[in-house]
């Protein structure tokens, strides 16, 4: 009998065997990488053998302590600053992301793209200023739109766009009327992404997180330290999200499994949505 050699198994493994790396070859990039939901999003992917590039703007120890943590759980990963409101810092970062993915890959090619960064500073209608839209529109949606326009070349077919958009977006909250309206309009640009790169066999999906906690929503735990207690009560699981809870299903969406899935925004809320 003939011994199967390290490099020969499957990637599966048995049990007690290497941990399975189902996007092994791909390559990612993720905005918003360094923190939050993004950093975890960043690390299942690379546990799932993609190499990652992760995009973050001013928090440069964040984005490289995720890079460190994909390259201590064995996967490969680097940052690329961009600001995700203005087209020139995008294409400026995706010159750079193709030299890295050149250096390290032979090509200039990405299979997932995750549009995860954005901002959510609260506000009814009356609080909101033109600045604060602005900043909200270029984050949340001007970002991505433009991101996804310049990453259709380079996306293989087959390949995933992912949205991170909210429950904000069907749930009308007075305080959140910009940033909630910013993530329709995500929802909208999937659906219509969805049947425009479908032909290729690129599915075009949105995540909606509820409740998460990260520091994007710093300023109103502050202001209401019970906040994140007081959402858990009206959650059918009872208690909010973890970035983790986000990750797990962009890494299925991600992955071959989900192939037959697209245009469609997947609510992930502990419940909320049905209350
Ligand atoms: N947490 C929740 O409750 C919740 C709920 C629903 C939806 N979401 C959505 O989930 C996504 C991630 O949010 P999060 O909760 O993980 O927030 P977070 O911890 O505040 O992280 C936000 C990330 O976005 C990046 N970012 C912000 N402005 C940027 C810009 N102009 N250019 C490039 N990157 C920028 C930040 O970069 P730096 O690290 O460099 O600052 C950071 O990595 C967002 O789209 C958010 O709307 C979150």
């Amino acid at each position: 009998m003939t011994e199967i050699s390290k490099q020969e198994r499957p990637a599966s493994g048995g049990i007690g065997g290497p941990a399975p790396r189902p996007l092994a070859g791909r390559s990612a990039l993720v905005t918003g990488g360094g923190r939050g939901i993004g950093s975890a999003i960043c690390e299942r992917l690379g546990a799932m053998g993609a190499l990652v590039a992760v995009v973050y703007r001013f928090d440069q120890r964040s984005a490289q302590a995720t890079v460190d943590r994909i390259h201590a759980a064995g996967g490969q990963a680097f940052a690329l600053a961009a600001d995700m409101g203005a087209l020139a810092s995008i294409d400026d970062m995706l010159a750079r992301l193709d030299r890295e993915l050149m250096a390290r890959t032979g090509e200039a090619r990405i299979d997932i793209l995750v549009n995860n960064a954005g901002v959510a500073p609260n506000g009814t209608v009356e609080q909101t200023s033109e600045q604060m839209f602005d900043e909200v529109i270029n984050v949340n949606l001007k970002g991505p739109f433009f991101l996804t326009q310049k990453a259709i070349p380079r996306l293989r077919d087959g390949g995933r766009v992912i949205n991170i958009s909210s429950t904000a977006a069907i749930r009308g909250r007075p305080y959140l009327a910009i940033y909630g309206s910013s993530k329709a309009a995500l929802n909208m640009l999937t659906l219509s992404l969805s049947n425009h790169l479908g032909p290729r066999g690129i599915t075009v999906n949105a995540i909606a997180p509820g409740a998460v906690e990260t520091d994007i929503n710093a300023a109103y735990v502050a202001a209401n330290p019970n906040v994140y207690a007081d959402f858990a009560k009206g959650l059918a699981l009872g208690r909010v999200g973890q970035p983790k809870d986000l990750a797990s299903i962009v890494g299925f969406i991600a992955s071959d499994d989900a192939s037959w899935i697209t245009g469609q925004v997947i609510y992930v809320d502990g419940g909320s949505s049905f209350k």
